[in-house]
């Protein structure tokens, strides 16, 4: 089968496919998630929670991005690779998020980058673009900016914040973005900002209008300690393996059966 590029995802929005997302940080977890196929891997900055157990994705480091992205890099080939560019390290100046994203893709094997914001980062966004640097858009809630919301929450039932996220995500577009991941929104706000950009959107937390849905991957393996976000689900649970968890989570995104109204926002 051949490689997902950002063209395959253009089209898979354009003929209404869904895409399924998953994060990984290692390589024989790549291997599994590449076998059940997935369009997209993501190494995010949640491995700052899930794999190093810390209580946010603040304190992740450059190095351990780059780290991570290449030993997923060499356990799977096929998805597209989004790789998370840590706190500040991408939005202090365009000059910056260059560097960073360099070692992300030289180093780390990574093919998009990904960074959280809206009017913050319109610079960055097309610096990277101009370069020919991929780039994926991260709006609604803002992981790495929890300390200054004070909270994991849902975002945007406002509406002037509603206002901002749909005008954030037309701007982000416009300066090149080519992804957007859209982070705990009600599914109707979802469903609009879908619409009114041409990139494809993947959705978590943000109902199933999106182009696609990505999860934690030890939040669906049921592995994270703890409260499990309402937006995930448990694909082990009832599953024979790890394999068929994961083939069960791409089956139930491309049927469109989840997220369910139960797991989404209003
Ligand atoms: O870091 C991450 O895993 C993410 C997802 C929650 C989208 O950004």
């Amino acid at each position: 089968m051949s490689s997902i590029t950002l063209a395959t995802l253009r089209k898979m929005k354009r003929d209404g496919e869904k895409i399924a997302c998953l994060t990984a940080y290692d390589a024989s977890f790549a291997r599994l998630v590449e076998a059940a196929g997935t369009e997209v891997v993501l190494v995010g900055d949640s491995l700052g929670m899930v794999v190093q157990g810390r209580e946010s994705t603040v304190p992740v480091t450059l190095d351990e991005m780059v780290y991570h992205s290449a030993m997923v890099r060499r356990g799977c080939s096929r998805p597209l690779l989004v790789v998370d560019m840590p706190f500040l390290s991408y939005s202090r100046d365009p000059a910056l998020a260059l560097e960073s994203a360099a070692r992300l893709m030289k180093e780390g094997g990574a093919q998009v980058v990904k960074l959280e914001g809206g009017a913050a980062v319109l610079d960055s966004v097309q610096r990277l673009s101009e370069l020919g640097v991929p780039v994926c858009a991260h709006l609604g809630l803002l992981p790495q900016s929890v300390h200054k919301l004070g909270g994991y929450r849902v975002q945007g039932r406002e509406e002037a914040s509603a206002a901002a996220i749909l005008h954030d995500a037309q701007r982000l577009a416009e300066a090149g973005a080519d992804l957007l991941v859209l982070e705990c929104v009600p599914s109707g706000l979802a469903a609009e900002v879908t619409a009114a950009v041409e990139i494809p959107v993947i959705g978590i937390g943000a109902g199933p209008a999106c182009d696609g849905q990505v999860l934690v991957l030890y939040d669906m393996l049921g592995i994270t300690p703890g409260h499990r976000p309402k937006f995930s689900r448990d694909f082990l649970a009832g599953a024979d393996s790890v394999a068929d968890a994961l083939d069960s989570f791409v089956r139930a995104v491309k049927s469109g059966e989840f997220p369910a109204a139960s797991e989404s926002f209003e």
